[in-house]
């Protein structure tokens, strides 16, 4: 505790750091502004609320500048009072493990350093996320209060002191603090164990006749994946693929979908193919879910692990609600219903499920961006999801395709994809989201290319327990017949705006259940693209990423 010397380093706001969809996120030049990251911990610091009578937890997801990062923020927060620092060792920690730990430790908060799902490497994306003591991200209450500090902030404080050894497990002093460099894995992999029947998916696997590849895409979860998978479950060395985590992700774009983690899809698709193949993102919280040459849907995957549930040990007592954020295929809304428990429609982002789950009005949560979870967590979670599918296909002895064919027949199927225009001109996508708006009183009962409309406005959530009201979270545009559209702009893009363009279709007749998506939702895309006039507004033919 002797020398230690605690300095306010004088500075001036930056105007862009309102959090978004998910954290503070920038291009790595950003970040490297002097004072930038600096001005955004000591605003989460002032305007958070998080307790200085209990631990922060600091991680992240181990793309370029995390090591640096961390031990910016370890000194500031032993500037700003926190007695206790937990820090993942390596600088690494998971999205869901820090929601673990956050809660296992009753920590007051942490601070993740990550981008999610967007690139890494110096020309990549880099980011902070704050999350609250439940371990989830934090409400928008607390974001908001985190911009208004960081548009008045004057100064930050730090400590002068040696970078501390983020390689070495365990205690060691920061001036006033105590830090402890803890095991990133363990206690999520713990957490793991209680909630489903490793027995039965070690027994899948010893076999030998059942094989998967979990695709890491050299992000965060490569370490938990070779923990759990291979070694307490016993899948042969080689089931986890790209598992050492890189800075630069090894050059992949650490996003779990059909465009993103081809390799994994192509691997998929062969002669060869493994029975089962999984995928993260950056920081963990996502998944993709392949069969042997099929694709689940991350809505179907919310409904398929809704109707399963009761198969995994955490959950035998059945589930008491699901959330959905609007986005998100209403397939969940049917096992609902067929369960007789609540369905909720959320703004997108996790954020707006820590209430539910916190009031046990929800067990399992879900977005169609490849995100699912439940209350085990404050989080979603990519690897959660995998051994629950794991889970489920063990006790069923049947395959992913299988089980979803017979998903379908009983719920009916609901085709679905999301088409996105990157890149836009920001004034032109805002004038375009304008513009629908301004269309939506006159097209209630409408019909469009042969379908009536039956509700067409913006979407706008009054949150059941803490009674916030969040506007404009996305126009829709609903046909009778069970078919949907979803226009809202991306919250976490990096490079000018993101459209992004939801389209649903539900099919009840088993017979159709068997085309591709592109086809079932052809002229549903049409109708998209006309409503909202997007070729004329922003010069854009086509979507430049379907997932
Ligand atoms: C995207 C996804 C959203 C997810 C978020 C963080 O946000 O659409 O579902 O919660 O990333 O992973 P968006 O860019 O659409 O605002
Ligand atoms: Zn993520």
């Amino acid at each position: 505790m002797t020398g230690f010397q605690i300095r306010a380093v004088p500075t001036t706001p930056f105007a862009d750091q309102a959090p978004g969809t998910s954290g503070l996120r920038k291009p790595v030049s950003a970040f490297l502004q002097a004072n930038y990251l600096e001005n955004f911990v000591q605003s989460i610091f002032d305007g958070a609320g998080l307790s200085r009578d209990a631990a922060l937890v600091v991680g992240g997801d181990g793309r370029y500048h995390n090591r640096t990062a961390i031990q910016a923020v370890v000194k500031m927060a032993a500037a700003n009072g926190f007695r206790t620092i937990l820090v993942g060792q390596g600088g690494l920690l998971s999205t869901p493990a820090a929601s673990c730990v956050i809660r296992k430790r009753a920590a007051a908060g942490g601070i993740l350093l990550t981008a999610s799902h967007n690139p890494g490497g110096p020309s990549g994306d880099f980011g902070v996320k704050v999350n609250v003591a439940n371990g989830g991200p934090a409400p928008e209450r607390v974001t908001d209060a985190i911009f208004v500090a960081s548009r008045r902030i004057a100064q930050y404080r730090t400590l002068e002191a040696e970078d501390i050894d983020l390689d070495r497990l365990g205690p060691t002093s920061l001036g006033p603090a105590a830090v402890e460099v803890f095991d990133p894995v363990a206690d999520y992999a713990d957490l793991m164990e209680t909630l489903f029947d490793f027995g039965a998916i070690s027994r899948l696997f010893s076999g030998g006749r059942f094989r998967m590849r979990y695709d890491a895409m050299h992000a965060v979860t490569g370490p938990y994946a070779h923990e759990l998978l291979e070694r307490r479950l016993g899948a042969p060395a080689g089931s986890v693929v790209n598992g050492q985590p890189k800075p630069d992700f090894g050059g992949l774009h650490p996003d779990p979908n059909l465009v993103h983690a081809r390799a994994l899809v192509d691997a998929m698709a062969g002669p060869e193919a493994p029975d089962f193949g999984a995928a993260s993102d950056g920081d963990g919280d996502r998944h993709m879910i392949l069969g042997r040459g099929f694709f689940v849907t991350p809505s179907d995957s919310l409904a398929v692990l809704a109707a399963n549930a009761t198969v995994a040990p955490g959950y035998a007592q059945g589930i008491v609600g699901i959330a959905r954020s609007l986005p998100t295929s209403r397939a969940a809304d049917r096992v609902a219903e067929a369960l007789g428990v609540p369905c909720f429609e959320t703004p997108t982002g996790w954020k707006f499920f820590g209430d539910l789950l916190d009031a046990r009005r929800v067990t399992l949560c879900g977005e169609e961006s490849f995100g699912a979870g439940s209350s085990h967590l404050r989080e979603k979670d990519g690897l959660w999801a995998v051994l629950f599918w794991l889970n489920i296909l063990a006790v069923r002895g049947e395959g992913v395709e299988a089980i979803l064919r017979s998903h379908w027949r009983r719920y009916g199927r609901h085709y679905y994809a999301r088409h996105d225009y990157e890149g836009l001109d920001p004034q032109k996508a805002d004038e375009l989201m304008a513009a629908l708006r301004r269309l939506l009183p006159g097209l209630a009962g409408r019909v469009i290319a042969g379908r009536r409309l039956s509700q067409a406005d913006d979407f706008c959530y009054s949150d059941p327990i803490g009674h916030t009201v969040s506007e404009h979270e996305g126009v829709r545009i609903v046909f009778e017949a069970g078919a949907r559209i979803v226009y809202r702009l991306s919250g976490t893009g990096t490079q000018g705006s993101i459209l992004r363009v939801y389209l649903e279709q539900f099919e009840v007749d088993p017979a159709r259940h068997g085309l591709a998506a592109d086809a079932a939702l052809a002229s549903l895309s049409t109708v998209a693209r006309d409503v909202a006039q997007i070729e004329s507004r922003t010069g854009r033919a086509e979507p430049s990423l379907v997932t």
